[in-house]
């Protein structure tokens, strides 16, 4: 059985593995990148479901809801934290003809992989039951009527905030979707683009004053089978319950026969990359005393260090600008000028986006399982060089000054976009650390608080009126880059931030 660690070392990049890959789009074969049930009938979404007031950079900082808390939401507010973390909010038409339906959030290769369902009890104008939320008609299609929470429940062995929500958002993976051009990497992917998806619907959520928390530590087979996952292709990645509503106990669910809803076919062929499934198995739990342990074992606020280092600054008067507004308009910078941002601008961004994530693997917000190094190549009142963000201290640690324009474009793989920025974001993640507490589900959790925070990063960079991009890099050269600081660490999530240019 190959584990986690296995997977991490197979599917990092390399000079020579990018060099030696053989693999060449097939474009007959490209999977159509939404799910679509055959024969369920479209439950049509609010449209005039309003916008969401709170600047974007307070939603990004917020760990918990803002007042007033909404207990049960409801379905417009549903249809707002679905539309504005996985809707379709932009349209491109290409000279050939085809279309492009870009997302709420990034998302690597724009294949969007990713699907929402949603689990809930009555609520005031939605019906309970088990929907799957379709991004290309916003509508939700009912897979089972009935309060189907206490599966939930049982499968993350009665975890509070599950145990107390009306409705529960699931994130899912469809392999193929992305494997068709990422190959095995497409694992890291179900991770990294479920990541952006969950900034934004924590920081929706904060303003919408709903309570959210992540929650990865689940019984896998249980929550598959809710869905009627075709788990060869398709699996449960993260649970986000929303709502607060403790007084009002959870029933037994109804009786819940197997799934077989046709779903339209997403190419004439699909390839299967059996390491994918085989990373995803060894770390699947089976029962919930497993769930339980392993929550247990959560990780907790680190001590701050006291290396020399210099304090961030953030803006005395950032900019107010509304989170729909940063969500609508927003779109991964194809390129950047050289220009600078000044210190006050990364010194917000990094401030708001390592607030903490409310997550089942982490004691508290405050604590992290992600350590954010950067290169700086052009921000104003801070040297060029390459720090350590020391999280809790709000500091940053000069590791090396100097000029790493050359260095940083090609650390992504040679993109111009890192060279061109004038701050990368690395998160690196202490991976021995995460194995020994949280075992191989802890690489879920590594990989995806790091993409949460690399998603509010994004966020971030768009409300101060910058450009952010995610990209991809060689691993084991960025962990060296930052050594001996870094060294032993794997890395989970880079986004380049800067002055975006016109595209030539
Ligand atoms: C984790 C992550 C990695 C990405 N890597 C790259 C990359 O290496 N190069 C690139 O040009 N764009 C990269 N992107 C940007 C995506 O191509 C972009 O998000 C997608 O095309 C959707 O467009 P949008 O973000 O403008 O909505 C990445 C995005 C994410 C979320």
């Amino acid at each position: 059985m190959t584990s986690i660690r296995e997977y991490h070392e197979r599917t990092k990049h390399s000079v020579s593995s990018v060099r030696s890959n053989r693999h060449v789009l097939e474009w007959d074969i490209q999977p159509v990148p939404f799910k679509i049930y055959t024969t369920l009938d479209p439950i049509p979404l609010p449209r005039d479901f309003g916008g969401v007031q709170l600047s974007a950079l307070q939603a990004v900082a917020a760990t918990a809801p803002r007042e007033p808390r909404r207990a049960q939401p409801d379905v417009r507010t549903l249809a707002r934290l679905l539309h504005f973390s996985a809707g379709v909010t932009r349209k491109k038409t290409y000279p050939g003809g085809q279309t492009m339906y870009f997302r709420a959030a990034a998302c690597t290769g724009a294949l969007y992989h990713i699907d929402l369902y949603l689990v809930c009890g009555d609520l005031p104008d939605l019906p309970a039951g088990v929907y799957h939320f379709g991004p290309h008609d916003f509508a939700l299609r009912r897979l089972r009527a009935g309060d189907y929470r206490g599966v939930l429940v049982d499968a993350t062995a009665a975890e509070s905030s599950v145990a107390a929500a009306p409705a529960t958002v699931i994130c899912t993976s469809t392999f193929w979707r992305n494997a068709w051009k990422y190959q095995a990497r497409a694992y890291r992917h179900c991770f990294w683009d479920s990541g952006t998806i969950l900034a934004n619907l924590l920081a929706v959520a904060a303003a919408d004053g709903v309570p959210a928390r992540v929650v990865l530590g689940f019984v896998d087979g249980m929550v598959n089978a809710l869905l009627g996952l075709d788990t060869e292709r398709e699996v449960s990645l993260a649970l986000v319950p929303l709502g607060d509503q403790p007084g009002h106990p959870i029933g037994t669910p109804p009786p819940q026969p197997p799934l077989a809803l046709a779903t339209a076919p997403l190419s004439t062929r699909e390839v299967d990359y059996p390491l994918i499934r085989a990373a995803h198995a060894a770390s699947a739990f089976s029962s919930p005393a497993d769930v339980r342990a392993w929550r247990a074992a959560a990780i907790a606020p680190r001590a701050p260090a006291a290396p020399a280092a210099v304090a961030l600054h953030p803006l005395a008067d950032p900019p107010g600008r509304a989170l729909d507004d940063v969500i609508l308009h927003r779109g991964s910078s194809r390129r950047f000028s050289r220009r600078p941002i000044s210190f006050g601008q990364l010194s917000t961004a990094l401030h708001d986006a390592s607030r903490g994530v409310p997550a089942d693997f982490l004691s508290q917000p405050s604590a992290s399982l992600a350590d954010c190094y950067l290169i700086v190549n052009a921000v104003d009142g801070l040297g060029a060089g390459a720090y350590a963000f020391d999280r809790e201290r709000g500091a940053l640690e000069l590791l090396k000054a100097g000029d790493f324009r050359r260095e940083a474009g090609f650390l992504d793989l040679g993109q111009a976009l890192a060279a061109d920025a004038a701050v990368n974001f690395y998160l690196l993640t202490d991976l021995d650390r995460v194995f020994a507490r949280l075992g191989d589900r802890g690489y879920r959790a590594a990989q995806l608080e790091s993409a949460i925070v690399g998603g509010k990063l994004y966020l971030a960079a768009y409300a101060l009126g910058l450009g952010a991009t995610g990209l991809t890099f060689f691993d084991d050269d960025v962990t060296q880059f930052f050594s001996p600081h870094a060294a032993g660490k794997g890395v989970m999530f880079l986004v380049a931030a800067g002055v975006p240019a016109r595209s030539m």
